[in-house]
């Protein structure tokens, strides 16, 4: 497996992988690589000829009080993750190669980024939709591989991608979960122990709303209702929101007729990790 650091070369390998005829598959990524990680390399793997990885913790997209300092960065341990996983290369740039002194281009998705965690973090779409351009701009692949874990951010790309023309097909890969059902996450690492215990009622919530929709309940309230219930039960997590949205325009929805997405967003008391889940109710991602 080739480890690339500089955006012109990992270009150029790009140019010479398309000469040959080679397909070229994308995995963007911030590493500390979990299992979600490595099933979107192994998809990705299913797509095309070559498999580009990128580990890029991408300052842009990260608040002034969020945790881009103590993000982790276990990056020998990723590259055996990717490489296990059959990535071809790891992309894995440097900031100041990424966002040069006088950098001042970035891409804003309007509208759908007011809603969930477009609302609670001001900016963070802007920076993970400018980055993802890069990124889809140096690599160049034909596909692109993203989980639906974060699907506020699959909605922005995919929105990005149709409005700015761009010649990428996405895949959207399912949710990986521990065995308790909590979402695979790099940020899972910060947790207590109490919390880690109480972090599987994200998931029990979702569970909730999935069983009374499939019961016949269509109301949001009711819906939003039963996942409350539900994280009533978890005096360590705070919820930051709980909502049921339209799978288009992330717009809230009072009464669904089609299907739509119920999303959580919950921060966790003592160690303050903010943790996303989500679960389409009437349908697919
Ligand atoms: P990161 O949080 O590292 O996630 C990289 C990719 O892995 C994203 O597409 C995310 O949705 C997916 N993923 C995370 N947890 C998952 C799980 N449990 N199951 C399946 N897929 C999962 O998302 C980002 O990085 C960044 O915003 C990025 C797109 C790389 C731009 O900087």
């Amino acid at each position: 497996m080739k480890i690339v650091t500089n955006p012109f070369e990992m270009k150029n390998l790009s140019i010479t992988y398309g000469k040959a005829g080679r397909t070229l598959s994308l995995v963007p990524t911030m590493g500390a690589l979990h299992d979600g990680h490595v099933s979107l390399i192994t998809t990705a793997r299913e797509h095309c000829d070559i498999v580009v990885t990128s580990i890029f913790v991408n300052p842009i997209q990260f608040g002034p009080s969020e945790d881009f300092a103590r993000y982790p960065r276990p990056f020998d341990k990723d590259c055996a993750a990717a490489e296990g996983a059959g990535c071809d290369v790891v992309f894995a740039p440097e900031a100041k190669d990424m966002y040069p002194a006088g950098y001042s281009t970035f891409v804003d998705v309007e509208n759908i980024t007011q809603y969930l965690c477009g609302a609670n973090r001001p900016g963070h779409f802007k920076g993970v939709a400018t980055v993802v351009l890069k990124l889809f701009n140096v690599v160049s692949p034909q596909v692109a591989v993203f989980g639906q874990k974060d699907a506020q951010q699959c909605l922005v790309i995919r929105r990005m991608v149709r409005d700015l023309n761009c010649s990428v097909g996405l895949v959207f890969a399912p949710t990986v979960r521990e065995k308790d059902g909590l979402a695979m996450s790099s940020r899972n690492s910060y947790l207590s122990s109490d919390e880690r215990g109480q972090a599987a009622f994200i998931y029990k919530g979702l569970c909730a709303a999935v069983s009374r929709y499939g019961a016949g309940e269509r109301s949001a309230a009711a819906l939003q209702g039963a996942i409350a219930g539900v994280l009533s039960g978890a005096a360590l997590l705070s919820v930051e929101y709980i909502e049921i949205v339209d799978m288009d325009t992330v717009a809230p929805v009072p009464e669904l007729g089609a299907p739509a997405l119920a999303a959580i967003a919950v921060r966790t008391k003592q160690t303050k990790t903010r943790l996303i889940d989500n679960a389409v109710l009437g349908g697919a991602f």
